[in-house]
């Protein structure tokens, strides 16, 4: 959106930002916003008129691959042979941890799709396990994920496993989603 080139002191100017997913990525992207601030003059004779002073402020954008996930809906069937098919050690990315939360259904259920996976029902034989799964899109590739979720509730833990056709990507995933149990 076109803005005027000066912003008052105090007031706000809001920028709406379209991002686009080239390739798959570990790190939030870095918005670097540079401008001048225009000071008037000071006791301190630093500006004796007017002076400028460039600033540079690097922003965090909260983006993360998973943003550019596409649930997708497939059988049980369907889960498992894809399951196998990306049973390469480098394809899969697993970690047991605490749950850091009570264990729920309902909550995990809806933290999986908030995260951009589906969540597939009937799919696991266990039904107390959460299975999902999506596609990121990429400019370069498309890339499959599958998640698999099993809880073991009388020890309060789980076991995440993530499967992707891309190493870093399960990786990241892996981290990103188990710190949200
Ligand atoms: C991403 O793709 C666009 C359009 O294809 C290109 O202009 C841009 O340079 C690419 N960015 C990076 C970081 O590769
Ligand atoms: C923004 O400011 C930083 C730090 O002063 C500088 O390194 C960078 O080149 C600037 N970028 C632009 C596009 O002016």
């Amino acid at each position: 959106i076109p803005v005027d080139s000066t912003v008052d002191a105090g007031a706000q100017v809001q920028q709406l930002i379209n991002v686009e997913c080239n390739t798959s990525f570990d790190e939030a992207p870095i918005l670097i916003v540079n401008f001048t601030v225009l000071k008037g003059p000071n006791s301190s004779g630093q500006c004796r008129w007017y002076c400028s002073i460039p600033q540079s402020i690097s922003l965090k954008l909260p983006v993360m691959v998973n943003k550019f996930f596409e649930q997708t809906e497939m059988g049980s069937q369907i889960f498992f042979s894809r399951w196998k098919l990306l049973s390469n050690p480098a394809q899969e990315e697993q970690k047991i941890f605490k749950a850091q939360f009570p264990i729920d259904k309902e909550v995990n259920k809806a933290k999986i799709i908030g995260f951009g996976l589906s969540s597939l029902e009937g799919v696991d034989p266990n039904p107390d396990n959460y299975v999902g799964a999506g596609v990121i899109h990429t400019k370069a590739m498309q890339i499959g994920c599958l998640m698999r979720l099993e809880p073991n509730l009388q020890a309060q833990m789980y076991r995440l496993t993530l499967r992707t056709s891309k190493e870093s990507v399960s990786k990241r995933l892996c981290e990103l989603l188990s710190v949200q149990f």
